[in-house]
């Protein structure tokens, strides 16, 4: 019989990825919940982005992860390393169409595109002759990108033609990347470089070490001017600190793509995204995490997870194992 997968997504993605799968692995729909997972107990994978940490602990046959995005945050990472036996796996795909919603993301901040749609909406022209916030230019200024990764790069390589000092925060204070950007730091050494960035760019994932990152101390660093976004993780910042300097205008701007409050499910009443009403602010911008959400990512996840697990059950080495201590 050939290995099962478990993939608890809508029909049509299940079908697509058996396509791939061909006589090789067998796709099964499930349900999200750990005892619907449980009902397979023998499935030798499973393609998922988020996955109860019950189940890892009791799932006999799992020996591989494979996520559809790029963020292993929502996989326990602890009970992956107690067993042992499970690889887990990421997908980078959606690096460069992340990199186009960030660099979106800042020019719409930058040039007050959402705030002078809103008002012209209502026939007003004040932004027609001026208005209180003159558009900001990226030329000549300086940002800091923090996570030199697949989207950080892809950040920095777009953003050149800017003309923007490109400087880069990593873990590990280095990067293979130094063709992109003119300085890197460590991310515990962070202050020279906060204090001298007109914008800054959240591009690092969320592990034990990120979380917090942005706090009240981080963002006393930022000059009032500062532009900041994310599409990172919503954690990483510390959601009131940062709501508090938007009200008090202590830092110019934000627009943020994720969130500290997420519904469960996609059927879910509507409701907020941070226990603070960012939305109340008129120097943020706010988008509900669809950084990677383009016209063909889907069809390429689906044929890479696919690949990558028939990959695995081949017995060849994965592409994109994360490295369970480091948490990317
Ligand atoms: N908004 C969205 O829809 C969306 C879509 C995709 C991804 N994301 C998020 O973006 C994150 C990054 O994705 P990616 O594909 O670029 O990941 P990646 O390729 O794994 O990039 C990791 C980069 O972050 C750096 N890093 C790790 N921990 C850090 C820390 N504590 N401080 C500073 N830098 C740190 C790493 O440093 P080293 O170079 O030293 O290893 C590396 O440069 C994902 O984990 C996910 O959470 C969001």
């Amino acid at each position: 019989m050939p290995p099962r997968v478990l993939v608890p997504y809508d029909r049509e993605i299940v079908e697509s990825i058996q396509r791939v799968f061909g006589n090789e692995a067998t796709a099964i729909q499930t349900g999200r919940d750990a005892e619907s997972l449980l009902e397979h107990p023998d499935a030798v994978a499973i393609i998922s982005g988020r996955v109860p940490r019950e189940y890892i602990l009791q799932a006999s046959g799992l020996r591989m992860i494979q996520t559809f995005g790029a963020g292993v945050d929502r996989i326990d990472h602890d009970a992956l390393l107690q067993r042992g036996d499970v690889v887990l796996c990421n997908a980078h795909l959606n690096a460069e169409e992340v990199a186009e919603y960030a660099i979106s993301l800042l020019l719409a901040l930058a040039k007050n595109l959402v705030v002078n749609d809103r008002t012209f909406r209502n026939g007003d022209w004040t932004y027609r002759y001026g208005g209180p916030r003159p558009n900001i230019e990226l030329r000549g200024k300086t940002c800091l990108i923090i996570g030199l990764g697949h989207i950080g790069a892809q950040v920095a390589r777009r953003l050149q033609s800017f003309d923007v000092t490109l400087k880069a925060a990593t873990r590990s204070g280095t990067t293979r990347h130094h063709d992109l950007v003119s300085s890197v730091t460590k991310f515990t050494e962070l202050k020279s470089f906060v204090r001298e960035a007109d914008f800054v760019i959240l591009t690092l994932p969320l592990t034990k070490e990120s979380r917090g990152l942005v706090d009240d101390r981080f963002i006393s660093w930022m000059k009032p001017s500062t532009l900041l976004v994310n599409i990172s993780r919503g954690p990483i910042v510390d959601e009131g600190a940062l709501f508090t300097a938007l009200k008090e205008q202590r830092i110019a701007g934000a627009a943020l793509d994720v969130w500290w409050n997420y519904p469960q499910d996609r059927d879910d009443a509507p409701c907020w995204p941070s226990k603070f009403p960012f939305h109340e602010l008129d120097n943020v911008i706010i988008s509900p995490h669809r950084a990677a959400y383009s016209e063909s990512i889907v069809k390429e996840q689906i044929s890479f997870v696919a690949e990558n697990v028939l990959r695995f059950l081949r017995g060849d080495t994965p592409h994109n194992i994360v490295d369970l201590q480091c948490g990317y």
